[in-house]
């Protein structure tokens, strides 16, 4: 494991999109796995300078998103179809086509999650996973539980969840009470995984995933045997290390 720890959220963006940035200079045919949250909107504004600066293109890029929340369509503000939209994929010169956000709409999620985890196995699986974490641990909406499990697939969202995230929306009865999310064999097939957190609201669940045992109760613990881990923290969510 790589681990930086940076002086605040600034830093911490900056040195997430060189990453990417460099990653997509060596391989203009990068697949990324993308993650939504507060965490990498400024790694993304950075993404966007970097494209409309020539620096770098989208053209031949194909993503992949780790969740949406279930119920809502992508028109929908709090998606995160249009969060992605909005944070990236309209400002630069991807081929929409290529992006792939799970569908919150879908009928059958375990026939979906199937599906999802084919198309990004048939890809060739992600070149870097781009991970933020939840209060509690999560990753994309792997929420705390007796197992991991492995495929794409729905899931309850815990309290914790609906709550650190109604802070989206209006109401807090508002909030989707089920999500789809990748599971951790599509997490863990990625040949790089970045996790970025930054706030003293992050510290315990960044210590316990970190240096504690690999335990499905905290779903980011099992980051510990990726083979190329890097993990970026502002000093706030580094401060129990
Ligand atoms: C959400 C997302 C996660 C994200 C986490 C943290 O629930 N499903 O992918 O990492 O919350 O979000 P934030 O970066 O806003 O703290």
């Amino acid at each position: 494991m790589e681990l930086i720890i940076c002086k605040d959220y600034e830093e911490l963006s900056q040195k997430a999109s060189e990453i990417i940035i460099s990653m997509l200079k060596e391989n203009p045919k990068s697949i990324l796995g993308l993650a939504t949250g507060s965490t990498p909107e400024g790694m993304y504004a950075n993404l966007v300078k970097a494209n409309e600066n020539n620096e770098i293109s989208f053209k031949d890029v194909k993503t992949f998103n780790l969740d949406e929340y279930y119920g809502l369509d992508p028109e929908n503000d709090q998606s995160y179809r249009y969060f992605m939209n909005d944070k990236l994929f309209n400002h630069v010169d991807i081929n929409k086509e290529y992006t792939r956000v799970p569908s919150g709409t879908i009928e059958n999620p375990e026939e979906y999650g199937k599906k999802y985890d084919e198309e990004i196995e048939n890809a060739g699986g992600t070149d870097i996973q781009v991970l933020g974490i939840g209060a509690n641990g999560h990753i994309g909406f792997n929420e705390p539980s007796d197992v991991f499990t492995p495929e794409t697939h729905l899931v309850k969202l815990t309290e914790k969840t609906i709550s650190d995230n109604s802070r989206f929306f209006e109401n807090i009865d508002d909030v989707p009470k089920e999500a789809i999310t990748m599971g951790m064999k599509s997490i863990m097939s990625a040949k790089k995984v970045l996790l970025i957190a930054n706030g003293k609201n992050k510290a315990d669940a960044i210590y316990k995933s970190l240096r504690g045992p690999i335990d499905p109760k905290v779903p980011a613990s099992i980051l510990q045997v990726h083979p190329d881990l890097v993990v970026i923290l502002d000093e706030d969510a580094a401060s129990l290390l």
